[in-house]
């Protein structure tokens, strides 16, 4: 957890304090220059201040996301010091004292004023700032100060007109000044031969979580088997552990991710399994991630191990009314140790019903149930896949559900690899994803991914890569990622390398040049 010092050091530096500081400081001398007293210069200053806060706050909230995937280190929020849901609280406590000082500050004609620009500059955080009509707000706003100085005066005068077009100038250039650097870079990408690819597309994640289990991989690699149980060591870890710290686990993780190409994350709870430790694990990662996936059903949690029935209808009751909110999707591990055919087919009809789309982990550490229940579900993925009877690849061929394979799993579990050639013949369609958790697979790497694929589950490099990217996609049920055609989000990696085929031919050589996300460059 962040110490209250460095929260506060956070917010301070989240707040853009340079031109904070600056735009109160001339509201204030402005008001004294026009002749109020110093309790009014004092209630002027701290109207324009609190107004600034909540603008500062907003924008970095608003922009966490792409801070995130873009690294940007100078952001506190990336350095995981504070959350954007801190930032979202302060900037609405800050825009609700602005509105009252305003009013107290200037009247009601000049507080209206400030209010308005206040919230002029928070639509330009929100819907405006990449839009051509970008510099209205900055007019809006800065001509809007003279009259909040002036309807402030006893008695309230209006404005002189020239001083408000001078604002309003001044408004468009301050913006173009602050634009125009970004424009010029924004405009010219010299790709220099290199391939360029879709962003990958991260289909199975299990970000939220506090601990690691490095002696639990050294056991396996000793020669201990891997079973669903090693999870719970990570449930206590996850609760006893703070919101900000969850958050920051995710966005740590999700900047990694992008560092190596990817550019959409899907991300599981699962390692809370109560009302509450879920709840608040969909929340922690929603902010950061593009597909939020409700996994109560992960395995039973020690308190529920002798009344799996009392925790199964947990999970399908308050637990689910309680997270679907936060959620698009819901999960169930369905094998052996976890849950089995009819508990999964109960959880995931539950969550149906509370409007979430079914996915599975099936058949990861045996044969069972879970590939069937997907395909009768019409769940959009049956995830691991690693032990699949013939009927079970025949039900997937013939259906919409996607065989996600994570050969991140087999690989730090040291078990079979699926086999990817057998499901791709018989016309099943295949994705490729990290399943980055800190048990199974703790890696958020899709080229490593594509590598072993292409090694060792016989697929060709160029499956593997449109696995990992429009398999990706499929399995989330996504058009506008995966795929480089018209209607995309713009997502794309640029690698040092003359062909995608390097990515497995060149393992575990960092090959992503940069990575573009919604057309902007994000490393
Ligand atoms: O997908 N299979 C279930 N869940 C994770 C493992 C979680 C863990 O071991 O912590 C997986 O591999
Ligand atoms: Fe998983």
């Amino acid at each position: 957890m962040t110490s209250v010092p460095t929260r506060l050091r956070a917010l301070v530096d989240a707040c853009h304090p340079g031109p904070t500081a600056t735009v109160s400081v001339v509201v204030a001398a402005l008001s004294a220059a026009a002749g109020r007293d110093p309790l009014g210069v004092a209630l002027m200053g701290l109207a324009t201040l609190t107004g600034q806060l909540s603008v500062g706050w907003c924008n970095d909230a608003n922009d966490a996301d792409r801070d995130v995937r873009a690294g940007r280190a100078g952001k506190p929020l990336v350095r995981g010091d504070v959350t954007a849901r801190t930032l979202w609280v302060a900037a609405a406590a800050a825009l609700t004292a602005t509105v009252a000082l305003s009013y107290v500050a200037a009247g009601p004609v000049g507080g209206s004023a400030h209010v308005v620009a206040v919230l002029s500059a928070w639509t330009y955080n929100l819907l405006l700032k990449t839009t051509v009509l970008s510099a209205l707000p900055y007019a809006v706003s800065f001509g809007l100060v003279p009259a909040f100085v002036t309807y402030g005066l006893t008695p309230p005068v209006a404005p002189a007109s020239w001083l408000v077009a001078a604002c309003v100038l001044l408004g468009v250039g301050a913006h173009l000044a602050n634009a125009i650097p970004d424009v010029t870079s924004d405009e010219r990408v010299d790709a220099g031969g290199a391939a360029v690819i879709p962003g990958f597309v991260d289909s199975h994640g299990h970000l939220v979580f506090a601990g690691e289990r490095a002696e639990e991989f050294a056991a396996r690699m000793a020669g201990r088997p891997y079973s669903a149980g090693g999870i719970r060591s990570t449930v206590s870890a996850t609760r006893a552990a703070s919101d900000d710290a969850l958050a920051a686990n995710v966005v740590r993780l999700v900047a990694e991710a992008a560092a190596s190409g990817t550019t959409t994350t899907e991300c599981k709870s699962g390692y809370g399994l109560s009302v509450e430790d879920e709840a608040r694990s969909l929340r922690a990662a929603a902010p950061y991630v593009d597909e939020v996936t409700f996994l109560g059903a992960h395995v039973v949690p020690p308190e529920y191990v002798d009344r799996v029935d009392d925790y199964v209808a947990l999970v399908t009751g308050p637990m689910l009314e309680a997270c679907a909110p936060h959620a698009g999707w819901i999960d169930v591990f369905c094998d052996r140790g976890a849950f089995d055919g009819d508990q999964a087919r109960e959880i995931l009809r539950a969550g149906m019903a509370s409007g979430l789309r079914p996915r599975i982990h099936a058949n990861q550490l045996g044969q069972g149930p879970g590939v069937q229940v997907a395909v009768e579900v019409g769940a959009a993925s049956a995830d691991h896949v690693t032990h699949a009877s013939d009927a079970d690849v025949e039900a997937l061929a013939s259906s919409d559900t996607v065989a996600t394979l994570l050969p991140g799993a087999e690989f730090s579990t040291r078990a079979e690899y699926p086999d990817a050639r057998r499901l791709i013949d018989r016309g099943v369609t295949v994705a490729l994803a990290a399943d980055c958790n800190p048990g199974s697979s703790y890696t958020t790497n899709l080229p490593f991914c594509i590598a072993v694929a292409v090694r060792d589950m016989r697929m060709t490099p160029s499956e593997a890569v449109w696995a990992a990217t429009a398999g990706g996609a499929r399995a989330l049920r996504r058009s506008d990622v995966g795929h480089l055609g018209v209607g995309a989000r713009g997502d794309l990696v640029l690698l040092d390398a003359p062909s995608h085929l390097h990515l497995a031919y060149r393992p575990g050589v960092p090959l992503v040049r940069s990575v573009f996300r919604a057309g902007a460059r994000v490393r």
